[in-house]
């Protein structure tokens, strides 16, 4: 039997393409930047019976469409709003994700960034390197507490639940909302409404899968409900807020701060608004980006693709539908 084919939409260590060329014949996107171009995806998808994707790709029915042989699409992410999920199980095709394997890393920066903006890290470092730090200023570059702050989560999936458990360590409270009725339990974590959130947490920190319901559920009003010196952060997907309604809010004074590994356009442009802000701390979608996570999440997506190819129940799918 002929090998099947695979295109992979990015530059891979040699290790991870190794273990496809061993059961594949292999195509390799091999370019960090631009990402695949669109007529190229098609091109590559037309003999393709496995996609190994990124989440710059936007896969779709025209993708579908132009990918006859197409047994599985594997995504080296766990979000996955970039794959148009039901025209896949329509066409019965099983996407892969990685979740599970990124969670402990995501949240170690989402604590990262909470705890770099409550006490400035970054403005300290503007502060040395413009040459204005002259002595010890005793209200100088002063934050906010992390310990015996409320930290209000916005999704309590395995991402939130476990920032929750780094919360209890530094004594936060905790409050979360979700829409979910099953969500892991964190003891101590209270569940409130959203309102309550906005209203009670010092600092709000986004674990939500972008989905017509979270889109920009950070926006102008719910800016208002916070406290004007709320911290807010965001490791999810850049379109839960509102970009320029965030900008509004740090410039007046609505709420104090954010801190943010993703944005709404990625990439930011470096001329954007939001650079302008001291208030405000961007980083460019790297939360996961631990040597041993991505190479984690690169074997998991070997190990999804692997499978499909092989007609075998994906190890972790995002439309298991598809096996209905
Ligand atoms: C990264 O954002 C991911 O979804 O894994
Ligand atoms: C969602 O992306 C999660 O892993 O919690």
């Amino acid at each position: 039997m002929p090998k099947p084919k695979v295109f992979v939409t990015r530059k891979m260590p040699e290790a991870i393409l190794n273990l496809l060329r061993a059961e594949c014949e292999v195509s390799v996107y091999a370019h960090d930047e631009p990402p695949v171009p669109r007529a190229q995806l098609l091109r590559e998808a037309h003999d393709a019976h496995g996609l190994y994707t990124m989440l710059t790709e936007q896969i779709d029915a025209e993708l579908f469409d132009a990918a006859p042989n197409l047994k599985v699409v594997s995504q080296m992410a766990v979000g996955y709003d970039n794959i148009d999920t039901q025209e896949a199980t329509k066409r019965k095709i099983p996407i892969g994700h990685t979740p599970g394997v990124l969670t402990d890393t995501t949240a170690d920066f989402a604590f990262t960034l909470l705890m770099a903006a409550g006490r400035r890290v970054v403005e300290g470092m503007d502060y040395i390197r413009q040459g204005r730090w002259q002595t010890w200023i005793p209200f100088e570059l002063t934050g906010s507490d992390i310990h015996g702050a409320t930290l209000g989560l916005l999704g309590m999936g395995r991402i939130g639940s476990a920032v929750a458990k780094r919360a209890r360590g530094f004594d936060m409270r905790v409050i979360y909302y979700d829409v979910m009725p099953n969500v892991p339990q964190v003891e101590g974590a209270e569940r409130v409404s959203l309102d309550e959130v906005l209203a009670q947490s010092d600092f709000v920190s986004v674990h939500v899968p972008l989905t017509p319901e979270t889109h920009h559920i950070i926006n102008a009003d719910t800016l208002k409900q916070m406290k004007r010196t709320a911290v807010l952060v965001n490791t999810s997907r850049g379109p839960t807020v509102d970009a320029m309604a965030l900008y509004d809010a740090l410039k007046n004074g609505t709420i104090a701060y954010a801190a943010l590994d993703v944005t709404e356009p990625e990439p930011l442009p470096a001329d954007h608004p939001l650079l302008t802000l001291p208030n405000c701390t961007v980083t460019p979608h790297i939360a996961s980006a631990s040597v041993a996570t991505r190479m984690s999440m690169a074997k998991l997506a070997v190990a999804n693709l692997l499978a499909g190819l092989k007609g075998e129940r994906l190890p972790n799918c995002a439309n298991p539908e598809v096996y209905q």
